[in-house]
């Protein structure tokens, strides 16, 4: 049973989501954080909807156990399942497909791209969703990245990975951004945001969204509205499970720059 100082649980396929942490760390210091990284089954984008669902129902049902009080789906892959995961869970489920789709909806542009892992980009989520949500007409273009997610997971730091990095990122976004010229570019997978220097490095002029800053917000006004917000008088910490290498994980939530790091544990990873 959760209560105003139980944590709010934050979940992805790996380090992606500490993006999301970010942004909520900024916003709520106060809460008390647990992450879950599914770091022995990365990336989750290239795998099956049926393999991707299990995945996800164990690491809802490791943050059901810990007794959250609500939960962030920090990943737009689990994201595009999220309704057949959400029933593992007593707590409200927020995900970064809508999040992302949300932030689209209040800007003035015209042609929106979209870069995500290859199974987002397949369900055709997130044109299905921002076309919905627009009051007016757009053209969405979508990307999905094959490999992406799992360079940068590994390569934060290292100059011959943030190369491949980079090489990756040319690979994949020369086309919409130089030859279509999106207005925008939604960061669909929350890996992406973690390298996001180097793609204004790269696309100086291009226009980046976060969904996490979305995410982020919209924890602030469920907490706020429904007097769920923690009322502890110092900052919260930050408990990080993962079903990978905990040194790493250690390391790359030193790199991104998350704060009040209690500690990083080791969590046994579902059998595939
Ligand atoms: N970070 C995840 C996302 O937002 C996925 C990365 C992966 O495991 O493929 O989609």
């Amino acid at each position: 049973m959760s209560h105003l100082n139980s944590p709010v649980g934050i979940l992805d396929s790996g380090i992606g989501g500490f993006s999301v942490v970010r942004q909520v760390q900024k916003l709520l210091p106060e809460e008390n954080l647990i992450y879950f990284g599914d770091g022995a089954h990365i990336p989750y984008g290239n795998h099956s909807e049926e393999t991707i669902v299990a995945m996800a129902r164990y690491m809802f049902s490791a943050l059901e156990e810990w007794g959250i009080k609500a939960l962030l789906v920090a990943c737009n892959t689990i994201s595009c399942v999220v309704d057949r995961c959400e029933d593992t869970v007593s707590c409200p489920v927020f995900n970064a497909v809508q999040a992302g789709a949300d932030a689209v909806s209040g800007l003035d542009v015209n042609k929106v791209g979209v870069i995500s892992t290859v199974f987002t980009h397949n369900s055709h989520i997130y044109p299905q969703k921002i076309l919905a949500q627009s009051p007016r007409k757009l053209v969405v273009l979508s990307c999905g990245c094959p490999d992406l997610a799992r360079l940068v997971e590994h390569s934060l730091g290292d100059p011959a990975g943030m190369a491949r990095v980079e090489e990756n990122l040319r690979l994949e976004l020369d086309h919409m951004v130089l030859e279509d010229r999106v207005d925008c570019c939604v960061l669909g997978c929350t890996h992406y945001p973690l390298v996001a220097d180097s793609i204004r490095r790269l696309y100086p002029q291009l226009p980046l969204i976060d969904p996490a800053e979305e995410m982020a917000r919209t924890l602030k006004a469920f907490l706020d509205r429904e007097g769920l917000g923690s009322f502890r008088d110092q900052s919260g910490s930050l408990t990080i499970y993962t079903t990978g290498d905990v040194e790493e994980y250690g390391l790359r939530a030193r790199q991104v720059g998350l704060e009040r790091v209690a500690a990083v544990k080791y969590y046994k990873p579902m059998m595939v």
